[in-house]
């Protein structure tokens, strides 16, 4: 036989993994999966059954955890928390390097008990989750070592309480799990429903590793035992899975001071210019969208192909397709595996049959009985199709042409999620022209689903918001040592009845550049101490909460540059100091107090301090395993409304203002209610500066009834409450419509805390290399 024949005739042999390890390991817990409370397990008992979904047969029983066992392991983790922070960073670290260890000597089991509780390839729990969920403990025990020098200023929020889903459960549980630990915090863990196993042996593995009991709490359960957990007395929640659930947990803890993040669902963009290498960008969706078999947050599911290479591009992603070996997950030479449960396939399998626009591909190879579904591809959509809108989960790719790199960047941000994206071309300028202009938290250069402990991973937009990994996942899991005191209300003076010649002086609002009538056409009155009349400001009403957006939507003060931005801030200060006195003495006669002069001069300094800031708060290249480099790179949250403090009405406009343009926000800022003159009288001075219109406005008014319009509004992206509980809990309340950051503001000096609410990282992956 010729080696040619050899080649051609080739074919793949079956090489199954051995389960009997994994099995036995589950025998002797008494094939029952149930929490781990205080270092300790129990109760078992049998209320759900864990299945392998390649087989459909019985893995092992699932205690659903009930409140008051959620309450234990909260109260375990909330003892054990004071010491475990005392502790010290560096007796941290060797508890989390001993973690690391020991998963990697039983990286096998892990990997084969994750295959038969998740269904994925043991190709890909062996290679990618279980070696990616060990660098993530030696990562993080290097950031507990770091913690007493390097985040000095920062401490443990105290116990989190964690919810994962079920598409990589050790992995997700170590994203959640290491950082939390380094940082000095205890947890509460909820795995999935689907696939508690391998948090089990992970249980195990802490006992080994000697972390003290009710640092590291598991509690099996379903959504029910994820909702007390949510309503414990928790002091933080990280969530990830679907964006429904997402929502739900952001209203249930809208009423609470507890720290939030969420990490969503996303439709992340494949976009392939014409020079791209063809067989790469089709090897990468492989990777993309056929990976676990597309049960991932961030798959590639909407490719997006350059029109004038779309027929040959189809014509051989369908034969790669047709290679595809969907079967045993325990078999090490299959691509595809099982679907995590016949709920799963029946929602994929519903949303298919309900399309019925596009063309649809089946991949042409042969599909195992039961929960598997094949690689599927459908062609001719268009944006707002459903399926192109609608995250599938399943091994279903949708697609759509585009002519022009502006239609790409049009098409692929016409979605409500921003998790991730992928851009394929040989052309280097290309890439990084289009990856800062795409709505996602990450974005991959001629790659795809390349993750590292080192490198910040989440959403904007509906798909989230905080980061997990490297340096800026650790700010999710712990707190400035400058704490803030939630601000009193001040209610405003009185009048007297009394005339003063100020009496004509009706200043406006500030919207767009300009000076504006409030819609409502009514205005109030504002007095002095001594109850006398100092003018009227306008009230304004939802109409010019959305006039306000709208000019910030059309400022191009995001696009500036930081030089351009230090330059304008340097310049209001300037304009600011030029009337020190005037300012003062206005900021005396509406509060009664002597210190005006000094707050003009704290705010213009505050200006002085964010136009420093502007071209100097950097973003970071990590240090990821590859050839090639990883960019964190600051971008700005977007649109910013702030309410601002009634006490010190003019350094407390400025702050969020200053902090909110220096990192290339647009602000709509409402001024102090009860000396809102302040506010009015600093427009002059916007007026006198170059600003683009729109950048800044202010509003006047009633604060508690713009708050929940504030929270609701579609094209806010983030609300500073910064003017007490009420209003932060009436913002909160709303602000699940579209998983809008609330952020309720931090020390004045803690200038960093500011910076950092006024951006995102986006982490743009560039391997290079022939
Ligand atoms: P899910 O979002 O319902 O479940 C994720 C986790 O949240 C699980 O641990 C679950 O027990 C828990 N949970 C459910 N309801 C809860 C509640 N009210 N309060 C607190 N915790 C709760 O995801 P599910 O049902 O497993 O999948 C449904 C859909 O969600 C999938 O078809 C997929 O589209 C999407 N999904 C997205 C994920 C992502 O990473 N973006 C991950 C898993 C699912």
């Amino acid at each position: 036989m010729s080696i040619e024949t050899i080649f051609d005739t080739m074919d793949y042999g079956t090489a199954p993994e051995d389960s009997t390890i994994a099995l036995k390991w589950i025998a002797d817990h008494g094939g029952i999966s149930g929490p781990y409370i205080n270092g300790k397990w129990g109760p078992f008992r049998e209320d759900l059954l864990v299945c392998n979904p390649a087989t459909g047969e019985k893995l092992a029983g699932m205690t659903i955890s009930s409140a008051t066992e959620v309450a234990a392991a909260v109260a375990a983790a909330r003892k054990a928390q004071p010491l475990w922070e005392a502790s010290g960073g560096p007796a941290r670290a060797r508890v989390l390097y001993a973690i690391a260890r020991l998963m990697q000597k039983h990286a096998r089991l892990l990997s084969v008990m994750e295959s038969l509780d998740n269904g994925k390839p043991i190709r890909e729990s062996r290679d990618i989750d279980i070696p990616l969920a060990i660098r993530h403990f030696y990562h993080h025990a290097g950031h507990a070592q770091l913690m007493p020098t390097a985040l000095s200023d920062r401490v443990a929020l105290g116990v989190c309480g964690q919810i994962i889903p079920w598409n990589f459960p050790l992995l997700m549980l170590a994203w959640k799990i290491a950082p939390a630990l380094a940082m000095g915090n205890t947890v509460v863990l909820k795995p999935a429903e689907y696939t508690p196993m391998t948090a089990m042996l992970f249980a195990d593995i802490c006992t080994q590793a000697g972390v003290p009991p009710g640092v590291v709490n598991i509690i099996t359960g379903d959504g029910n035992t994820g909702e007390a957990l949510v309503a414990s007395e928790v002091d933080k929640i990280a969530f990830t899975g679907s964006t429904a659930v997402g929502r739900k947990i952001q209203d249930a803890t809208a009423t609470s001071s507890k720290s939030l993040t969420l990490e969503l669902g996303g439709k992340s963009p494949y976009i392939v210019f014409d020079d791209a290498d063809i067989d790469s960008a089709i090897e990468g969706l492989v990777d993309a969208i056929w990976f676990n078999q597309g049960q991932v947050c961030c798959a590639g599911s909407r490719l997006l192909v350059q029109e004038a290479i779309a027929d040959d591009f189809y014509h051989r992603l369908k034969a790669r397709m047709d290679k595809l070996i969907i079967g045993d997950p325990l078999d090490k030479s299959i691509d595809v595996g099982a679907i995590v449960d016949p709920i799963q396939l029946v929602q994929i399998q519903n949303l298919i049959a309900a399309n019925n626009a596009g063309e649809i591909y089946h991949a042409n190879t042969p599909v195992p009985e039961g929960c598997f579904y094949p690689p599927t591809l459908i062609t001719g959509l268009h944006a707002a199709d459903t399926l192109m809108q609608e995250e599938i989960f399943g091994p279903v790719l949708v697609s759509t042409t585009f002519r022009t790199k502006s239609e790409a960047i049009e098409i692929a941000n016409n979605t409500k999620y921003g998790l991730a994206a992928t851009v394929w071309t040989e052309n280097i300028n290309l890439a990084l022209d289009v990856a800062p202009k795409l709505a996602a938290g990450v974005v991959w250069v001629n790659a795809t689903n390349l993750f590292d402990a080192a490198a910040g991973f989440g959403g904007v937009r509906e798909s989230g918001f905080g980061r997990e990994g490297g340096w800026e996942g650790l700010q999710a899991y712990s707190k400035a040592t400058t704490s803030i005191k939630c601000p009193a209300t001040i209610a405003a003076f009185t009048g007297n009845g009394a005339i003063t010649e100020l009496v004509d002086r009706t200043p406006k609002l500030y919207i767009g550049g300009k000076q504006a009538r409030p819609d409502s056409g009514y205005s109030q009155a504002v007095y002095g101490p001594k109850g006398q009349l100092l003018g009227h400001v306008p009230i304004a009403s939802r109409k010019d909460i959305r006039n306000a957006v709208q000019s910030q939507l059309a400022s191009s003060w995001g696009k500036s540059s930081g030089h351009l931005r230090a330059q304008i801030l340097y310049y209001i200060a300037e304009n600011l100091a030029a009337q020190t006195e005037s300012y003062a003495a206005r900021l005396d006669t509406m509060t009664g107090t002597t210190s005006g002069k000094f707050e003009v001069e704290a705010a213009i300094d505050i200006l002085f301090t964010y136009a420093a800031w502007a071209d100097k708060f950097e973003g970071r290249a990590k240090s990821v395993p590859i050839q090639g480099v990883a960019l964190a790179m600051r971008e700005p949250v977007g649109r910013i409304a702030a309410l601002c403090p009634d006490a010190t009405p003019l350094l407390g406009l400025v702050t969020p203002m200053a902090a909110a343009l220096s990192t290339g926000n647009t602000v709509t800022l409402f001024a102090s209610q009860p000396y809102p003159l302040a506010a009015t009288d600093f427009y002059h001075i916007l007026e006198a500066s170059d600003l683009p219109a729109g950048t800044v406005n202010i509003l006047t008014g009633a604060q508690a009834n713009l708050a929940s319009h504030l929270g609701a509004h579609m094209d806010i992206d983030s609300v500073w409450c910064l003017s007490g509980k009420a209003i932060t809990k009436a913002v909160k309340a709303k602000a699940s419509s579209n998983i809008k950051r609330v952020w309720a503001g931090a020390a004045p000096e803690d200038h960093l805390s500011w910076l950092d609410a006024g951006t995102e990282i986006k982490t743009i992956w560039i391997p290079y290399g022939e």
